[in-house]
């Protein structure tokens, strides 16, 4: 039993508290102020008979002597053994405590943080990226991050059209049903080629290890926005569409996570000095950061931990607000 002090957020109400206008501008901020973000921990579990484990952490806080501060982790287990036993692979836990007394505040679904701080965060890039008048999206991926993408898109830019495209067709024709039952004008795309040339943005979510998008098929003026690709070895995009791009990062431990980066990087490509900016920078000169309506943007985000804590200060101080 968790102690009644003690706040309890699940799934339902996580999201709840987290709409996707007040999420971008909560991030806009926290990014714009930084917190303290130590590096992630990544432990590898041996099981017996299993694939290995993952157990990361993943804390940040806040300076104690600000005047509102707090302290976070996230917690995740990746046990990848769990799919035969027909249960989750992954659980994903958010700790909140007061950053200047070290109180546990709450507990809070984590897989819920993680969705909506990440597609928030994209949009967020895309606001300060994408052309003004794009209208077109192209959500590649229909699993729970891909999902997500078209809502926030929706908070930063007039999009009037969504095309999905999924690895597994009948995922991406379940997500476009869902879409087209809120009121969105969606399409399925089977040629990604297509779907591409035609996109102002284009938005990939997936667990793809060979690229997807072809940087021959973007079209001038397109923003490119990558979020599945976490490891060296995983990718979305080839080395072209690295080579045509102003290419934007969330935080650092892209160059070294991401293969979109890390591949391009080994090959010569691309280096480090290349890249535009970081999110947290964008967010800091708030100003449209596109040079030209003819340019091609691409955003690579690994994820960080000061989107995760921005997320889940923005539930607690919500439902202290609703009290
Ligand atoms: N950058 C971040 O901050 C961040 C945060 C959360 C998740 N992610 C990443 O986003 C990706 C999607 O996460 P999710 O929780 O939505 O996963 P999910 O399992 O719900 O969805 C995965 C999607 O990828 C597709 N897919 C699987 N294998 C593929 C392949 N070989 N080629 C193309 N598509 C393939 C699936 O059909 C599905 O649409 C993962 O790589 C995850 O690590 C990134």
């Amino acid at each position: 039993m968790i102690d009644a002090r003690i706040s309890s957020f699940d799934a339902d109400a996580t999201c709840a508290l987290l709409p996707f206008a007040p999420l971008i501008e909560t991030l806009r901020r926290s990014f714009a102020e930084g917190c303290v973000v130590p590096v992630r921990h990544h432990h590898t579990i041996a099981t017996d008979g299993d694939p290995d484990a993952t157990l990361l952490l993943m804390p940040a806080w806040h300076d104690p002597q600000s005047a509102s501060s707090y302290l976070g982790i996230k917690i995740v287990t990746v046990f990848p053994g769990n799919t035969a036993r027909g249960i989750p692979g992954l659980t994903s836990t958010y700790l909140l405590y007061d950053g200047r007394t070290g109180e546990q505040l709450a507990l809070i679904d984590g897989n819920s943080i993680t969705t909506r701080r990440t597609v928030a965060a994209s949009a967020l890039a895309a606001d300060y990226l994408a052309r003004k008048d794009a209208s077109r999206l192209l959500v590649i991926g229909a699993g729970r991050v891909a999902s997500l993408l078209p809502d926030a898109y929706l908070a930063v830019r007039r999009i009037e059209h969504v095309v999905i495209w999924d690895i597994d067709a009948e995922n991406a024709a379940r997500l476009a049903r869902k879409l087209e039952r809120q009121g969105l004008s969606v399409s399925v795309a089977d040629n990604l080629e297509r779907a591409v040339r035609g996109a102002d943005i284009v938005s990939a979510a997936t667990l793809a290890t060979a690229p997807l998008v072809k940087g021959e098929w973007l079209r001038p003026g397109t923003h490119l926005d990558l979020i599945g690709g976490f490891t060296p070895a995983m990718r979305e995009a080839d080395d072209d569409a690295v080579r045509r791009s102003a290419v934007y990062i969330d935080t650092t431990e892209a160059l070294h996570e991401a293969g979109d980066l890390v591949q391009p990087i080994k090959a010569g490509v691309f280096s480090a000095e290349m890249v535009c900016a970081r999110l947290d920078e964008l967010c800091r000169r708030d100003v449209h950061a596109r040079q030209s309506n003819e340019e091609i943007t691409l955003y690579k985000a690994v994820g960080t931990a000061l989107a995760d804590l921005a997320a889940a200060t923005m539930v607690y101080d919500a439902s202290l607000a609703a009290a």
